[in-house]
Protein backbone atom coordinates (compact mmCIF):
# COMPACT_ATOMS: atom_id res chain seq x y z
CA UNK A 1 0.00 0.00 0.00
CA UNK A 2 3.18 2.07 0.84
CA UNK A 3 3.81 1.73 -2.51
CA UNK A 4 1.02 2.63 -4.51
CA UNK A 5 0.57 6.15 -2.65
CA UNK A 6 4.71 6.92 -2.76
CA UNK A 7 5.07 9.48 -5.45
CA UNK A 8 8.26 10.67 -7.51
CA UNK A 9 8.96 13.62 -5.66
CA UNK A 10 7.03 16.48 -7.94
CA UNK A 11 9.45 19.25 -8.33
CA UNK A 12 11.93 16.76 -9.94
CA UNK A 13 9.63 15.59 -12.12
CA UNK A 14 7.64 18.40 -14.13
CA UNK A 15 7.10 15.63 -17.19
CA UNK A 16 5.43 12.35 -16.95
CA UNK A 17 6.68 11.24 -21.05
CA UNK A 18 4.09 7.89 -20.19
CA UNK A 19 0.95 10.28 -20.71
CA UNK A 20 1.14 10.24 -24.27
CA UNK A 21 1.40 6.40 -24.00
CA UNK A 22 -1.15 5.59 -21.73
CA UNK A 23 -3.82 4.71 -24.54
CA UNK A 24 -3.78 3.28 -27.93
CA UNK A 25 -5.64 6.38 -29.36
CA UNK A 26 -2.95 8.87 -27.58
CA UNK A 27 -0.01 6.74 -29.17
CA UNK A 28 -1.67 7.22 -32.76
CA UNK A 29 -2.05 10.63 -32.30
CA UNK A 30 1.84 11.17 -31.19
CA UNK A 31 3.40 8.26 -34.00
CA UNK A 32 5.97 10.09 -35.74
CA UNK A 33 6.33 7.64 -38.47
CA UNK A 34 3.72 5.25 -40.38
CA UNK A 35 4.34 2.66 -42.90
CA UNK A 36 1.49 2.49 -45.37
CA UNK A 37 1.53 0.53 -48.39
CA UNK A 38 2.70 3.83 -50.90
CA UNK A 39 6.05 3.05 -49.22
CA UNK A 40 6.34 -0.43 -50.99
CA UNK A 41 7.99 -1.70 -53.73
CA UNK A 42 8.10 -5.65 -54.58
CA UNK A 43 11.00 -7.31 -55.87
CA UNK A 44 9.84 -10.37 -58.19
CA UNK A 45 11.73 -13.01 -60.03
CA UNK A 46 10.91 -13.81 -63.47
CA UNK A 47 11.92 -16.88 -64.89
CA UNK A 48 11.26 -18.86 -68.81
CA UNK A 49 8.57 -21.27 -69.37
CA UNK A 50 4.92 -21.75 -68.20
CA UNK A 51 2.88 -22.48 -65.20
CA UNK A 52 5.50 -22.62 -62.94
CA UNK A 53 6.13 -20.70 -59.67
CA UNK A 54 9.24 -22.36 -57.57
CA UNK A 55 9.72 -21.62 -54.05
CA UNK A 56 13.69 -20.34 -53.44
CA UNK A 57 14.89 -22.42 -50.56
CA UNK A 58 16.72 -19.47 -48.93
CA UNK A 59 13.64 -17.72 -49.15
CA UNK A 60 10.70 -18.75 -47.86
CA UNK A 61 7.31 -17.80 -49.81
CA UNK A 62 9.07 -16.06 -52.55
CA UNK A 63 9.07 -17.57 -56.04
CA UNK A 64 10.27 -17.23 -59.22
CA UNK A 65 7.57 -16.77 -61.80
CA UNK A 66 7.17 -18.08 -65.14
CA UNK A 67 5.70 -14.36 -66.84
CA UNK A 68 1.81 -16.05 -66.97
CA UNK A 69 2.52 -16.61 -63.18
CA UNK A 70 4.10 -13.34 -62.45
CA UNK A 71 1.05 -11.52 -64.08
CA UNK A 72 -1.35 -12.86 -61.74
CA UNK A 73 1.01 -11.99 -59.11
CA UNK A 74 1.77 -8.47 -60.14
CA UNK A 75 -2.46 -7.74 -60.25
CA UNK A 76 -2.95 -9.28 -56.82
CA UNK A 77 -0.20 -6.54 -56.09
CA UNK A 78 -1.41 -4.08 -57.69
CA UNK A 79 -4.99 -4.53 -56.41
CA UNK A 80 -3.70 -4.86 -52.39
CA UNK A 81 -2.18 -1.22 -53.20
CA UNK A 82 1.43 -1.39 -54.41
CA UNK A 83 2.01 0.77 -56.89
CA UNK A 84 5.49 -0.80 -58.25
CA UNK A 85 7.11 -3.77 -58.91
CA UNK A 86 11.09 -4.18 -59.46
CA UNK A 87 12.33 -6.83 -61.79
CA UNK A 88 14.94 -9.37 -62.05
CA UNK A 89 15.04 -12.31 -64.22
CA UNK A 90 16.75 -16.05 -63.95
CA UNK A 91 18.36 -16.72 -67.04
CA UNK A 92 19.13 -19.76 -68.52
CA UNK A 93 22.95 -20.86 -68.66
CA UNK A 94 22.95 -21.16 -72.48
CA UNK A 95 22.20 -17.68 -72.89
CA UNK A 96 24.66 -16.25 -70.67
CA UNK A 97 28.09 -15.16 -72.15
CA UNK A 98 31.11 -13.25 -71.16
CA UNK A 99 29.43 -10.39 -73.37
CA UNK A 100 26.36 -10.25 -71.48
CA UNK A 101 24.36 -10.03 -74.84
CA UNK A 102 21.46 -10.86 -73.91
CA UNK A 103 21.12 -8.48 -71.45
CA UNK A 104 20.07 -6.13 -74.51
CA UNK A 105 18.05 -8.35 -76.54
CA UNK A 106 14.54 -6.70 -77.11
CA UNK A 107 13.01 -10.16 -77.12
CA UNK A 108 14.76 -11.03 -73.82
CA UNK A 109 12.81 -12.51 -71.15
CA UNK A 110 12.65 -8.96 -69.03
CA UNK A 111 11.73 -7.13 -72.31
CA UNK A 112 9.06 -9.11 -72.96
CA UNK A 113 8.02 -9.17 -69.36
CA UNK A 114 7.89 -5.55 -68.97
CA UNK A 115 6.05 -5.31 -72.09
CA UNK A 116 3.55 -8.20 -70.70
CA UNK A 117 3.01 -6.04 -67.72
CA UNK A 118 2.27 -2.74 -68.99
CA UNK A 119 -0.25 -4.50 -71.09
CA UNK A 120 -1.74 -6.36 -68.53
CA UNK A 121 -2.09 -4.19 -65.26
CA UNK A 122 -1.16 -0.33 -67.19
CA UNK A 123 -1.01 1.47 -64.17
CA UNK A 124 1.69 0.09 -62.02
CA UNK A 125 5.36 1.39 -62.17
CA UNK A 126 7.68 -1.08 -63.25
CA UNK A 127 11.19 -0.78 -62.42
CA UNK A 128 13.89 -2.98 -63.95
CA UNK A 129 17.31 -3.90 -62.93
CA UNK A 130 20.75 -2.54 -64.75
CA UNK A 131 23.80 -4.72 -64.20
CA UNK A 132 25.16 -7.42 -65.80
CA UNK A 133 25.01 -10.41 -63.64
CA UNK A 134 21.87 -12.68 -64.40
CA UNK A 135 23.35 -12.54 -67.60
CA UNK A 136 27.27 -13.00 -67.66
CA UNK A 137 28.81 -16.74 -67.34
CA UNK A 138 31.11 -15.51 -64.40
CA UNK A 139 28.00 -13.73 -62.56
CA UNK A 140 29.91 -10.07 -62.27
CA UNK A 141 27.88 -6.89 -62.41
CA UNK A 142 30.32 -5.63 -65.06
CA UNK A 143 32.59 -7.04 -68.16
CA UNK A 144 35.46 -8.75 -66.99
CA UNK A 145 39.55 -9.08 -68.81
CA UNK A 146 41.58 -11.77 -68.74
CA UNK A 147 43.49 -10.80 -65.74
CA UNK A 148 39.68 -11.04 -63.80
CA UNK A 149 39.45 -7.12 -63.43
CA UNK A 150 35.92 -5.66 -63.61
CA UNK A 151 35.80 -3.20 -66.92
CA UNK A 152 34.53 0.16 -65.89
CA UNK A 153 33.87 1.83 -69.09
CA UNK A 154 33.08 -0.67 -71.36
CA UNK A 155 30.32 -1.96 -68.91
CA UNK A 156 28.75 1.40 -68.99
CA UNK A 157 28.49 0.96 -72.79
CA UNK A 158 26.57 -2.89 -72.41
CA UNK A 159 24.72 -0.73 -69.44
CA UNK A 160 23.33 2.04 -71.65
CA UNK A 161 21.95 -0.61 -74.21
CA UNK A 162 20.39 -2.42 -71.59
CA UNK A 163 18.26 0.71 -70.39
CA UNK A 164 17.69 1.49 -73.87
CA UNK A 165 16.08 -1.68 -74.33
CA UNK A 166 14.32 -1.77 -71.21
CA UNK A 167 13.11 1.87 -71.57
CA UNK A 168 11.57 0.96 -75.28
CA UNK A 169 10.06 -2.36 -73.45
CA UNK A 170 8.21 0.01 -71.52
CA UNK A 171 10.06 0.60 -68.36
CA UNK A 172 8.49 2.67 -66.00
CA UNK A 173 11.90 3.69 -64.40
CA UNK A 174 15.23 1.75 -64.82
CA UNK A 175 17.37 0.95 -61.63
CA UNK A 176 21.12 0.67 -61.93
CA UNK A 177 22.23 -1.46 -59.58
CA UNK A 178 26.12 -2.53 -60.99
CA UNK A 179 27.76 0.35 -58.95
CA UNK A 180 29.89 1.16 -62.20
CA UNK A 181 31.20 4.67 -62.50
CA UNK A 182 29.24 7.01 -64.05
CA UNK A 183 26.83 4.69 -65.09
CA UNK A 184 23.94 7.13 -64.18
CA UNK A 185 25.07 10.02 -66.21
CA UNK A 186 25.97 7.91 -69.21
CA UNK A 187 22.23 6.24 -69.11
CA UNK A 188 20.48 9.63 -68.44
CA UNK A 189 22.17 10.83 -71.71
CA UNK A 190 21.58 8.04 -73.19
CA UNK A 191 17.35 7.95 -72.23
CA UNK A 192 17.47 11.71 -73.71
CA UNK A 193 18.85 11.22 -76.58
CA UNK A 194 16.50 8.41 -77.53
CA UNK A 195 13.86 10.73 -76.15
CA UNK A 196 12.96 8.59 -72.80
CA UNK A 197 13.14 11.66 -71.04
CA UNK A 198 10.04 10.72 -69.07
CA UNK A 199 12.14 7.27 -68.16
CA UNK A 200 13.46 7.84 -64.23
CA UNK A 201 16.50 6.94 -62.97
CA UNK A 202 16.41 4.84 -59.42
CA UNK A 203 19.88 4.93 -58.56
CA UNK A 204 21.11 2.04 -56.28
CA UNK A 205 23.90 4.70 -55.12
CA UNK A 206 25.12 3.60 -51.77
CA UNK A 207 25.70 -0.24 -52.76
CA UNK A 208 27.28 -1.98 -50.17
CA UNK A 209 29.57 -5.47 -50.77
CA UNK A 210 27.63 -7.54 -48.72
CA UNK A 211 26.89 -10.80 -47.60
CA UNK A 212 23.07 -10.31 -46.97
CA UNK A 213 22.90 -10.39 -50.89
CA UNK A 214 23.38 -14.46 -50.46
CA UNK A 215 20.12 -15.73 -51.05
CA UNK A 216 19.06 -13.30 -53.46
CA UNK A 217 22.09 -15.03 -55.74
CA UNK A 218 20.39 -18.16 -55.12
CA UNK A 219 17.54 -17.00 -56.56
CA UNK A 220 19.60 -15.89 -59.77
CA UNK A 221 22.11 -18.42 -59.51
CA UNK A 222 24.38 -15.27 -59.90
CA UNK A 223 26.63 -15.42 -57.05
CA UNK A 224 30.77 -14.55 -59.34
CA UNK A 225 32.48 -17.54 -59.68
CA UNK A 226 35.38 -16.10 -58.85
CA UNK A 227 36.33 -13.28 -56.81
CA UNK A 228 33.94 -11.05 -55.21
CA UNK A 229 32.37 -7.86 -55.96
CA UNK A 230 34.54 -5.66 -53.50
CA UNK A 231 35.89 -3.73 -56.64
CA UNK A 232 32.73 -1.88 -57.02
CA UNK A 233 29.98 -2.62 -54.20
CA UNK A 234 31.10 -0.60 -51.57
CA UNK A 235 33.23 -1.33 -47.98
CA UNK A 236 30.74 -2.20 -45.06
CA UNK A 237 32.90 0.07 -43.47
CA UNK A 238 32.13 3.10 -44.72
CA UNK A 239 29.93 6.12 -44.33
CA UNK A 240 31.35 9.50 -45.88
CA UNK A 241 31.65 7.44 -48.84
CA UNK A 242 28.37 6.53 -49.50
CA UNK A 243 27.31 10.60 -49.58
CA UNK A 244 29.92 10.79 -51.97
CA UNK A 245 27.99 8.02 -53.93
CA UNK A 246 25.01 9.82 -53.51
CA UNK A 247 26.42 13.46 -54.62
CA UNK A 248 28.07 11.79 -58.06
CA UNK A 249 24.49 10.02 -58.58
CA UNK A 250 22.65 13.21 -58.12
CA UNK A 251 24.72 15.04 -60.19
CA UNK A 252 24.43 12.33 -63.05
CA UNK A 253 20.69 12.99 -62.85
CA UNK A 254 19.04 10.14 -60.67
CA UNK A 255 15.65 10.54 -59.68
CA UNK A 256 15.68 8.41 -56.59
CA UNK A 257 18.59 7.33 -54.73
CA UNK A 258 19.16 4.30 -52.92
CA UNK A 259 20.66 2.70 -49.97
CA UNK A 260 21.20 -1.11 -50.02
CA UNK A 261 21.41 -3.13 -47.46
CA UNK A 262 18.87 -1.48 -44.94
CA UNK A 263 18.88 -2.52 -42.19
CA UNK A 264 22.34 -3.02 -41.50
CA UNK A 265 22.51 0.51 -43.00
CA UNK A 266 20.30 2.04 -41.08
CA UNK A 267 22.44 5.20 -40.40
CA UNK A 268 23.58 5.73 -43.99
CA UNK A 269 19.66 6.37 -44.57
CA UNK A 270 20.01 8.47 -41.78
CA UNK A 271 22.85 10.67 -43.20
CA UNK A 272 21.39 10.46 -46.76
CA UNK A 273 18.35 12.00 -45.19
CA UNK A 274 20.02 15.28 -43.89
CA UNK A 275 21.97 15.70 -47.22
CA UNK A 276 19.76 15.57 -49.99
CA UNK A 277 15.97 16.30 -51.07
CA UNK A 278 15.26 13.80 -53.27
CA UNK A 279 13.28 10.32 -52.27
CA UNK A 280 15.26 8.05 -50.63
CA UNK A 281 14.78 3.78 -51.04
CA UNK A 282 16.24 1.51 -49.00
CA UNK A 283 16.52 -2.26 -50.09
CA UNK A 284 15.31 -4.81 -46.84
CA UNK A 285 17.58 -7.61 -49.38
CA UNK A 286 17.10 -11.10 -49.06
CA UNK A 287 19.36 -11.58 -46.61
CA UNK A 288 17.43 -9.51 -44.49
CA UNK A 289 14.05 -11.54 -45.63
CA UNK A 290 15.94 -14.93 -44.93
CA UNK A 291 16.75 -13.73 -41.37
CA UNK A 292 13.34 -12.95 -40.23
CA UNK A 293 11.57 -15.84 -42.12
CA UNK A 294 14.37 -18.69 -40.41
CA UNK A 295 13.74 -17.61 -37.14
CA UNK A 296 9.57 -17.38 -37.60
CA UNK A 297 9.96 -21.01 -38.90
CA UNK A 298 11.68 -21.89 -35.85
CA UNK A 299 8.52 -20.35 -33.96
CA UNK A 300 11.50 -17.86 -32.26
CA UNK A 301 9.94 -14.33 -32.87
CA UNK A 302 6.66 -12.88 -34.12
CA UNK A 303 6.61 -12.70 -38.04
CA UNK A 304 4.30 -10.25 -38.09
CA UNK A 305 5.25 -7.95 -35.52
CA UNK A 306 9.29 -8.15 -36.16
CA UNK A 307 8.23 -7.13 -40.14
CA UNK A 308 6.49 -3.97 -39.37
CA UNK A 309 8.77 -2.98 -36.48
CA UNK A 310 12.26 -3.64 -39.21
CA UNK A 311 10.29 -1.40 -42.01
CA UNK A 312 9.27 1.35 -39.82
CA UNK A 313 12.64 1.36 -38.61
CA UNK A 314 13.88 2.31 -42.34
CA UNK A 315 11.35 4.84 -42.54
CA UNK A 316 12.01 6.63 -39.00
CA UNK A 317 15.99 6.52 -40.44
CA UNK A 318 14.86 8.46 -43.11
CA UNK A 319 13.58 6.09 -46.14
CA UNK A 320 10.61 7.33 -48.26
CA UNK A 321 10.36 3.81 -50.32
CA UNK A 322 11.36 0.47 -48.91
CA UNK A 323 12.30 -2.33 -51.42
CA UNK A 324 11.07 -5.64 -49.80
CA UNK A 325 10.15 -9.07 -50.65
CA UNK A 326 7.58 -8.79 -47.99
CA UNK A 327 5.52 -6.45 -49.93
CA UNK A 328 2.36 -8.07 -50.25
CA UNK A 329 2.40 -9.19 -46.40
CA UNK A 330 2.57 -5.75 -45.40
CA UNK A 331 -0.01 -5.02 -47.62
CA UNK A 332 -2.47 -6.97 -46.57
CA UNK A 333 -1.40 -6.36 -42.36
CA UNK A 334 -2.00 -2.64 -43.20
CA UNK A 335 -5.15 -3.08 -45.46
C1 LIG B 1 22.47 -7.36 -58.89
C2 LIG B 1 21.69 -7.24 -57.64
C3 LIG B 1 21.90 -7.89 -56.41
C4 LIG B 1 20.82 -7.56 -55.61
C5 LIG B 1 20.01 -6.70 -56.33
N1 LIG B 1 20.56 -6.50 -57.58
C6 LIG B 1 22.95 -8.84 -55.98
C7 LIG B 1 24.36 -8.44 -56.01
O1 LIG B 1 24.72 -7.28 -56.16
O2 LIG B 1 25.19 -9.35 -55.91
C8 LIG B 1 20.59 -8.07 -54.22
C9 LIG B 1 19.19 -8.01 -53.72
C10 LIG B 1 18.92 -8.82 -52.52
O3 LIG B 1 19.82 -9.42 -51.91
O4 LIG B 1 17.74 -8.89 -52.15
N2 LIG B 1 23.45 -6.43 -59.14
Amino acid sequence: MALINSRVTTDILHYRPRRLRSTASLRRMVRETTLSVNDLIYPMFVTESEGQKVEIVSMPECYRYSLDLLLQEVQQAFNLGINAVALFPVIPEQQKDDMARESYNPDGLIQRTIKAIKQAVPEIVVITDIALDPFTTHGHDGLVDEKGIILNDPTVEVLVKMAISQATAGATFVAPSDMMDGRVGAIRQALDTAGYFDVGILAYSAKYASAYYGPFRDALDSAPKFGDKKTYQMDAANAREALKEVDLDIAEGADIVMVKPALAYLDIIHQVRNATQLPIAAYNVSGEYAMIKAAAQMGWIDEKQIILETLTSMKRAGADLILTYFAKEVALMLA
